[in-house]
């Protein structure tokens, strides 16, 4: 049966995210039965069509032609139903080609073989009908075989634009800067922000952090009405067999009268590396825009300069659209602060009624704009899971009215309407804890514990010891939000949170730390050691420690009680995590402590905080050994305690406690005792342990519970076992 070229079924592939973008430029550029799916958009239409999508969609990475479905439940099947297509009619003797494919089932469980399996299929058929096999190229063929397998079906596509259509042509491969943005995801970010609407009102765009210049570029493809494909120089389609060189000649044609004769300047791109500068001009020259942007080397926050003339010339309408730095990590806001703050000042100066749209991985950036998002999109930068975030210029900032406790008044930004209700709760707290800190020497307290439920987070102040600067930190901490809030809103209000903790305790907002609940970016930061004092002890806290900090403050009450009862005793520490209790069994003089940790870095802290305290004798050890390893091997027989700590870690669910607590109790004295603590959940089945060897426990919570923990949903459990 000859193919019908006039009714051709087509699917676009596009970034994940854009699928609706697409579709609406598929609309625009005249496809039929158009319908966005997962990763792209199907439609239908003829070779002008599909001609039309290879060189003037700007969203597109590929576009495909649907040539048949196969059964595929099994490997021979598909081999079967591949090999029946008439590849006659769709390849050209002499041109290479190359196979790909996605998707898996059970019987193509790889996709290299499903890919093999095809191209045996193909070279099988066309050795039959032409006598000869088609040439392979896997790295630069002239048409590319696309295949997707979708549970018991095959999908075979021919690739009619060939290489991704990201690659426009305006690039030079090996200069660029780091991390710039796909072609076609910078013309996806802008169209979705409306810059087509706006640039044919006449406006300008703006991007004040331009890199290589791609949105800048891409805004002025868009502006100028050139097609995005005009300086690529080969397609996938050239290489097949029904490829209509006039219909093609004629879209090129119609291409180039479309374009702006007298463009005028559109675009205003900066950046404040001039090296990047330099890159998005030689971009811009060879993508013909030259005359139609103008670049500039300085920081974002100077936009202001650099837009004044806008409104003379003429330009109401607007749009500021930007790929900012990401930021390696987010351990603690420092990487991220300059930036936001740059571009919270470039927004500040856009006329009123200007859109923004920025794609970051980093929610934020709405607490540093204080401004919510109209529309989020969410996609992919590469591998990064990112949004683009569309700002509706009509929309004001939102701020709080911050009065610090010194009594300073602030407006700070916040991204979240609820915010403001936040910022109250916390001054009130702040004051009341400040006050009771103050009046019992206590330099590292909570403040805020998940008081108000849209908050689910806590923060918790430090005071830095050995400073005559007084010099705060902050440690703002999510906890696990209820399935109610999103995890945008989540993130939202823990931005806005760090922002009113730096205003309220009028820290530097560079010494607020932010721990995020699940966030794998974290994992593995380098530690944030600063010293901090108590009761007469100095210790170190990780800030971005995990899981803690190295000094929980919500077992100060079980230091106090340990460091009260630890003098002539012997003293075992059994989960270092809280190795900070034996330090202050030393201090209460204690005759010898050996404290547990297996981790080394914490084992070292823990022997530096012996050292700073100057109790750094042979009489206290710390072992870098697992609790049940060392009381199984290395403890010595007859070696008894007078005195053990067991807080067991939270992050080690899988610890045997009916094996470790006989093996706990044969290392005390006669007359010796267990002190157990940590939240009841984690405590209980370990009581019972102990309970089942016949020992007497009584409870101590209300000894060792501080007042700041008071409201906590999981306060410290204490028992003593006898
Ligand atoms: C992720 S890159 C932008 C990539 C760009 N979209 C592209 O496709 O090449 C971020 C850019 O922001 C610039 N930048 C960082 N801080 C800035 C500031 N305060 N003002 C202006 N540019 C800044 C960096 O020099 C970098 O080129």
């Amino acid at each position: 049966m000859p193919v019908n070229t006039s009714n051709m079924e087509l699917f676009a592939r596009c970034a994940s995210g854009f699928e609706g973008i697409l579709a609406q430029e598929l609309k625009e550029l005249g496809m039929r039965q158009v319908r966005p799916l997962k990763g792209g958009v199907s439609f239908c239409g003829g070779q002008e069509e599909a001609y039309t999508a290879c060189l003037w969609s700007r969203v597109a990475t590929r576009v495909q032609l649907v040539i048949a479905r196969v059964p595929a439940s099994t490997a021979d099947q598909y081999y079967k139903g591949v090999a029946t297509i008439g590849w006659e009619k769709h390849l050209t003797r002499g041109s290479t080609i190359a196979l790909g494919a996605h998707g898996t089932n059970a019987s193509l469980r790889n996709t290299s073989f499903a890919a093999l399996k095809a191209k045996d299929a193909i070279c099988d058929h066309l050795r039959e009908v032409w006598g000869e096999r088609p040439q392979v190229d896997v790295r630069n063929p002239d048409l590319r075989i696309d295949i997707a397998i979708h549970e018991k079906k095959a999908t075979i596509y021919l690739n009619l634009s060939g290489e991704s259509l990201h690659r426009r042509g305006y690039r030079e491969d090996g200069v660029q800067t780091a991390a710039p943005l796909k072609e076609t995801l910078a013309a996806g970010l802008l169209l979705a922000a409306g810059w087509k609407e706006i640039s044919r009102q006449g406006g300008v765009l703006i991007d004040p952090m331009c890199g290589s210049g791609t949105i800048a570029i891409e805004g002025a493809l868009i502006a100028l009405g050139i097609a995005p494909g005009m300086l690529r120089e080969r397609w996938g389609f050239e290489a097949w067999a029904l490829h209509d060189e006039m219909t093609w000649a004629n879209l090129l044609a119609n291409a180039a009268t479309a374009i702006e004769t007298s463009p005028g300047l559109r675009v205003i791109a900066g950046d404040i590396d001039d090296h990047a500068v330099s890159i998005a001009r030689e971009n811009a020259r060879r993508a013909g825009v030259t005359s139609s942007v103008q670049f500039y080397v300085d920081d974002a926050a100077n936009l202001n300069r650099h837009i004044r003339g806008m409104r003379k010339r003429g330009h109401k309408e607007g749009l500021l659209v930007t790929n900012p730095p990401y930021g390696e990590r987010l351990g603690t806001q420092r990487e991220l602060l300059g930036v936001h703050e740059a571009l919270a000042q470039a927004v500040n100066v856009l006329p009123e009624g200007w859109n923004c749209a920025i794609i970051t991985p980093n929610v934020a950036i709405d607490s540093a704009l204080g401004r919510m998002p109209a529309h989020v999109v969410e996609c992919y930068n590469g591998p990064l899971e990112v949004t683009a975030r569309i700002y509706d210029g009509a929309q004001s900032q939102r701020s709080c009215e911050i009065v610090s406790l010194s009594g300073k008044r602030k407006l700070v930004p916040v991204g979240d309407e609820r915010s403001e209700q936040f910022a109250s709760r916390l001054r009130k707290m702040g004051r009341e804890r400040a006050k009771w800190a103050r009046r019992n020497g206590v330099s590292c307290y909570r403040v805020y514990d998940e008081d108000i439920p849209e908050f689910r987070l806590s923060v918790d102040v430090y005071r830095e010891a050995g400073r005559h600067d007084d010099r705060c930190h902050a440690l703002v901490r999510e906890h696990r939000r209820p399935r109610s809030l999103s995890e945008e809103t989540a993130r939202r209000r823990l931005f806005d949170a760090c922002a009113i903790a730096s205003a309220v305790f009028d820290i530097d907002y560079a010494c607020v730390h932010v721990r995020m609940e699940r966030d794998s970016r974290v994992q593995g930061t380098q530690a944030e050691l600063i010293d901090v004092e108590e009761n007469g002890l100095i210790f170190e806290v990780d800030l971005a420690g995990r899981p803690d900090t190295g000094l929980p403050l919500e077992q100060r009450g079980l230091r106090f009680l340990v460091r009260n009862d630890a003098s002539g005793r012997s003293f075992l520490n059994l989960f270092g995590s809280s190795s900070a209790a034996s330090a202050c069994a030393a201090a209460g003089g204690a005759q010898r402590t050996v404290t547990l940790e297996p981790y080394a870095d914490r084992a070292r802290r823990c022997r530096r905080v012996f050292k700073k305290n100057r109790l750094g004798n042979k009489a206290h050890i710390v072992e870098e050994k697992e609790a049940g390893d060392w009381l199984g091997q290395t403890l010595r027989k007859g070696e008894k305690f007078d005195m053990v700590l067991c807080v067991p870690p939270v992050w080690m669910p899988t610890l045997d406690m009916q094996a470790l607590a006989p093996r706990i109790l044969g290392a005390l004295n006669g007359g010796g005792i267990v002190i157990l603590a940590g939240s009841e959940p984690i405590v209980v089945p370990w009581l019972k342990a102990f309970e089942s060897q016949g020992r007497t426990t009584e409870n101590v919570s209300a000894r060792v519970q501080e007042p700041d923990f008071l409201r906590s949903r999981n306060p410290l459990s204490c028992y003593v076992v006898r």
